[in-house]
């Protein structure tokens, strides 16, 4: 299998703290991988570095063989890379189609994007009924669907997404898992940031364990799921 998100010595500090203390990790093309860890453990930090949100303090991440180190974030994108970041960041004077279309803007084939936004209403029932409705209205859970769904417009190669499940009813959980689970199915890469382990182990088909900065465990997510450590720690057993 071909690893289209490569990963090695990785490593973000915040001025003295050592956020990210060198992790290697890959994700092969068309793979759902997830990242789980506790509160603190550097998350949000491996995929802001991912994203060019974050200048890393040491390591290598090649995406499609390419070398993304401090490649601006536009160009980032403009190469396939989407964060659906945590707290999800809609525009919310914006309707739920204006907010679509704005995740297509570095396309320009306007059939393909009418295609996609009509495959995103098909995804996201509940985006098309409320699609003139400004994005700040919404229920969490709908703003996280369209972030999801805005991501999406662009045709990214890799979707990063990071805590979707934060703070949704366990209802609307299921369902932002549902789509994920479909994106995967339907060939998208997809590196799944979750706090919520059972959930993402359920989901994805490998998985990295991150502890204070290091990934302290990894291995394919049902055998996570049967693993001991990963039971006692992440599954409250
Ligand atoms: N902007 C920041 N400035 C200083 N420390 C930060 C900043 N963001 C995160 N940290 C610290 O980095 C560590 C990892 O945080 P984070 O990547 O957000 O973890 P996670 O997403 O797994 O909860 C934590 O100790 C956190 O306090
Ligand atoms: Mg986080």
């Amino acid at each position: 299998m071909s690893a289209l998100l490569e990963v090695s010595g990785l490593e973000v500090h915040y001025g003295g703290i050592q956020a990210v203390k060198g992790i290697d990790l890959r994700v092969n093309q068309g793979e759902l991988v997830t990242l789980i860890g506790a509160n603190g453990a550097g998350k949000t930090s491996t995929l802001k570095a991912l994203a060019g949100l974050l200048r890393p303090a040491a390591g290598q991440i090649r995406f499609a063989g390419q070398s993304l180190v401090g490649m601006p974030v536009h160009q980032l994108i403009r190469n396939g890379l989407a964060l659906v970041p945590e707290g999800r960041g809609v525009f919310p004077r914006l309707t739920v189609a204006e907010n679509l279309m704005m995740g297509a803007y570095v396309r320009r084939d306007a059939d393909g994007i009418i295609a996609d936004l009509e495959r995103m209403y098909g995804l996201f029932e509940r985006l098309h009924e409320r699609r003139e409705q400004k994005a700040g209205t919404l229920s969490g859970g709908e703003q996280q669907m369209l972030a999801i769904g805005r991501a999406l417009m662009g045709r990214p190669r890799m979707l990063l997404l990071d805590e979707p499940s934060m703070g949704l009813a366990p209802l609307m959980v299921q369902k932002i898992i549902g789509v994920i689970r479909q994106v995967a199915n339907e060939g998208m890469t997809v590196l799944l940031v979750e706090q919520n382990a059972r959930l993402a182990l359920q989901a994805a088909e490998r998985a990295y364990v991150m502890e204070g900065g290091r990934i302290s465990f990894e291995d394919t997510a049902q055998a996570c799921l049967n693993d001991p450590r990963v039971r006692a720690a992440y599954l409250g057993e």
